[in-house]
């Protein structure tokens, strides 16, 4: 297993690119499987849940060809295989992506729960409701969700939960709906921008899609989906992570292809806490996530920070992606700062290591109360998951000394060569193979 070793406390300074957005990445691979003609996908970021989805998509019998380093090229015509299985699903919950497009194209799914993880209980309770509610027979089997149906039929379905709406449960419930008879309106739709690309993808292929990005998603049914060539938007949570190392480090960098119009509130939170984000080029209200153009975000950290009060909420707010890289930043922000997490409320996991570099935290229900330190100290220490490992290679970028990240591969799950992109930008990151 991978470790990174890195030495701490120099500013980052320079120029890094983003990649495509995995979270749109992924819903929009699984929605192939119901297309009825070949997609070709521009800009997929080559990450090991990438990997891992290409993999479930090539048991199921479709095939994907990797046409150029950040293109695919995906025919689901011989797909013949609806089934998801444990040993995928386990690696990647959006396994559980294929679930709508499988019930599209074949009338039946068999995919494995998810189970939990270490952000929390994740149930999938509101993409069965949902695909209940379009006519799909579901039952749960030996740890598979089973689901059938003949023709699904357009319904009136409201996909609020006790955590806000869902986003792979609206992506799920869209395709699926995109192919049945009639009218289908999803309330408390998640109105995230990866659920706005799915959406796109689908009206490029030849869907009937109303209100993306907004809490009330109409589609009208259509016969079938055909050939696409669609460009995945960019990865808000990579630019705002980079975003985050910047800052903390005191450097002064320039993010580039940074989807600002998605950013807003994770910018907003670093203006807060004194940090310069200045758009180099605004955009312009009408090209509000048509981001491909290359916006350059310029983040300047070398002020003096202020402490936060954070709130991680579904979209337009903090993304939960971002609170625990926001947490590393506060451990050395002076003063008091809060994060509580409205999406996750036990995403806290990562606070016991970033505690082993020095960093004074209390948890309690939900909410983490930071008080910042002059420093922390480099240490080993072991990533938990994904976006808690990005909080923990940010940490050590800033303390003093050397620190061994282990279990680098929650990382390698969402973010494509990340000790490159840091090492472009001064830092000093070297990936070792370690035995556990
Ligand atoms: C997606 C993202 C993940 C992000 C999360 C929240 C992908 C591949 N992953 O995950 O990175 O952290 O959105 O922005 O896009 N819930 C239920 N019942 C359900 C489904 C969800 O109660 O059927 C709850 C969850 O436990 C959670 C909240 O709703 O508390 C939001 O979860 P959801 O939006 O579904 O997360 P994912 O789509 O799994």
């Amino acid at each position: 297993m991978d470790i990174f070793r890195i030495q701490g406390g120099r500013r980052l300074e320079g120029c890094v690119p983003v990649e495509g957005s995995k979270n749109a990445c992924l819903p929009i691979l699984a929605a192939t499987i119901s297309l009825n003609g070949t997609a070709v996908i521009e800009r997929v970021p080559w990450l090991n849940d990438v990997q891992t989805m290409s993999e479930l998509l090539k048991s199921i019998g479709v095939r994907v060809q990797r046409s150029a380093a950040s293109q695919l090229t995906i025919d689901p015509s011989s797909a013949a295989n609806p089934v998801a299985p444990y040993e995928l699903v386990r690696k990647m919950r959006a396994g559980v992506c294929v679930l709508g497009p499988l019930l599209s194209r074949f009338g039946y799914a068999c995919v494995s729960l998810p189970g939990g993880c270490n952000i929390g209980h994740r149930p999938i309770d509101l993409h069965l409701k949902g695909l209940g509610a379009l006519g799909a027979d579901i039952r749960i089997q030996q740890g598979y969700v089973i689901a059938e149906c003949k023709r699904l039929s357009g319904a009136d379905i409201n996909l609020g939960g006790p955590f806000g709406s869902t986003v792979t449960g609206t992506c799920n419930v869209m395709v699926a709906a995109a192919t049945a008879r009639g009218q289908t309106i999803i309330r408390c739709a998640a109105m995230e921008p990866e659920v706005c690309d799915v959406g796109r993808f689908l009206i490029a292929a030849g869907a009937k899609i109303d209100g993306l990005g907004t809490p009330v998603i109409e589609i009208q049914g259509v016969e079938q989906l055909g050939h696409v060539h669609h460009s995945v938007i960019t990865d808000r949570i990579e630019a705002g992570t980079l975003a985050i190392a910047i800052a903390m480090t005191h450097g002064k960098a320039e993010i580039l292809n940074a989807p600002i119009a998605d950013m807003t509130s994770t910018l907003s939170a670093l203006r807060e806490m004194n940090v310069i984000a200045e758009v180099k080029r605004p955009v312009a209200a009408t090209d509000r996530q048509s981001d491909i153009g290359g916006e350059i975000l310029e983040i300047d950290g070398t002020a003096d920070h202020r402490s936060g009060d954070l709130v991680a909420q579904p979209y337009p707010g903090l993304p939960t992606d971002m609170q625990a890289q926001f947490m590393a930043m506060m451990c050395v922000t002076p003063g008091v700062s809060v994060v509580t997490d409205r999406v996750f409320p036990d995403r806290f996991i990562h606070a016991a290591e970033l505690v082993r570099m020095g960093a004074d935290i209390k948890v309690n229900n939900g909410s983490a109360v930071i008080r910042g330190v002059r420093t922390l100290s480099g240490a080993c220490v072991m990533a938990s998951d994904l976006r808690a490992s990005a909080a923990l290679v940010l940490a050590a970028l800033a303390a003093e000394g050397e620190s061994e990240i282990h279990r680098v591969y929650h990382l390698d799950r969402g973010y494509f060569e990340f000790e490159k992109k840091l090492n472009l930008l001064g830092g000093r990151v070297v990936r070792e193979h370690a035995e556990e």
